[in-house]
């Protein structure tokens, strides 16, 4: 197949941790025939410096342009600690997602075996654990009306119809592959937004009967997740649900940094690491990869190429298996290994393999 990938390193420990996934990707691509072109475009912070916009329009174009986009990470602690600043590298991911129409984020959470005492939540927990979250990714609270002086501010949570029965309908679709289970984060005791997802989801519902569909407020959603965690198969919930939920379901996998995502919608689709940009690390060469490594194989397995996307899976646990870990992961006494060591060991595995 001919590729036209857009990629988008953007800020902090991006470009290193891109560097490894875009071998990676190279690798797969030459062992089974694929024609990959490279558009590189900037965002984020360094796009901000740049030309002054953190989602310029040339970027939009290429994105818009390509058959899928490889994104990093996006963020500077510059614009952190400094509310009145007029332009955010976040804004730019936002921009993105919401011009490109991606309505539905892909989130899986799944344990290595060997990690599984990486988390900090007991071994007898973790093991097994498997689900999805669907995230809705442009509406809700992120993109309805704000209003900010000295004073109020305010930020509106607005979901139409349409909007709940787009991502329900990615949700019934994931969970037919899977274990037949739907799990609606919501918190209809208290939102209207809620409540009308719940009122949609009670149709959806109807609609599938061959699918268990079950209700969870959203503070009760995020206890069971530390402490039944294999009771979730496909979550589905609200933008601003969504972003909380699923970094509290990373620390189920030990490290952030194994956690790739997908985004759906309307046009070119998006690749990207659930963790951030984490500036303290830039440069260090010590941010795990495998995020954005997973990323690619996402990126295979939305075009069905299964095969690719599973050798880049048995490569990646080939390297976990092996002790081939940044920092994060390995235990004491080991060697450590830096990001281009991992990327490298997973590259060769693929290209050998
Ligand atoms: C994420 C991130 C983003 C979000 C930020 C960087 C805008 O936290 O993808 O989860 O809040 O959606
Ligand atoms: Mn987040």
């Amino acid at each position: 197949m001919k590729f036209d990938i857009a990629v988008l390193p953007g800020d902090g420990i991006g470009p290193e941790i891109m560097r490894q996934g875009i071998d990676v990707m190279t690798a797969v691509s030459r062992r089974f025939g694929h024609d990959v072109t490279y558009h590189y475009a900037i965002c984020g912070a360094d796009a901000i410096d740049k030309v002054g916009h953190p989602f310029p329009e040339e970027t939009f174009q290429t994105c818009l342009n390509a058959d899928a986009v490889l994104f990093a990470a996006v963020g500077d602690p510059r614009f952190d600690n400094d509310p009145t600043a007029k332009v955010r590298p976040e804004q730019g991911l936002l921009d993105m997602r919401k011009r490109l129409g991606l309505y539905a984020n892909i989130r899986p959470i799944q344990t290595f075996p060997g990690l599984v005492h990486k988390s900090p939540l007991k071994d007898e927990l973790v093991s097994g654990a498997d689900f999805v979250c669907i995230r809705e990714l442009t509406g809700g609270m992120y993109f309805g009306e704000k209003y900010q002086d000295d004073e109020r501010a305010y930020d509106t949570c607005i979901y139409s119809r349409h909007e709940v029965e787009r991502i329900l309908d990615v949700a019934y679709a994931y969970a037919a592959q899977r274990r037949h289970h739907v799990t609606v984060v919501d918190k209809a005791n208290i939102l209207a937004t809620s409540r009308l997802w719940r009122q949609i989801a009670k149709e959806a519902a109807s609609r599938h009967p061959d699918i268990t569909t079950d209700f969870m407020f959203v503070d009760n959603a995020s206890m069971r997740m530390i402490q039944e965690p294999t009771f979730f198969d496909v979550i589905v919930t609200e933008n601003t649900f969504g972003d909380i939920l699923t970094d509290e379901a990373s620390c189920i996998t030990g490290s952030m940094g194994l956690l790739p995502s997908a985004s759906t919608g309307l046009h070119t689709p998006v690749f990207e690491p659930v963790h951030g940009s984490w500036p303290q690390a830039k440069g260090k060469g010590i941010a795990n990869p495998i995020a954005q490594i997973l990323c690619v194989a996402m990126l295979f397995e939305h075009f069905a190429l299964n095969r690719e996307a599973a050798l880049i899976r048995q490569a990646v646990t080939a390297s976990l298996d092996a002790n081939i870990r940044t920092p994060e992961l390995q235990p004491k006494g080991l060697p450590h290994y830096g990001t281009a060591d991992v990327g490298r060991w997973i590259t060769d595995y693929v290209t050998n393999n």
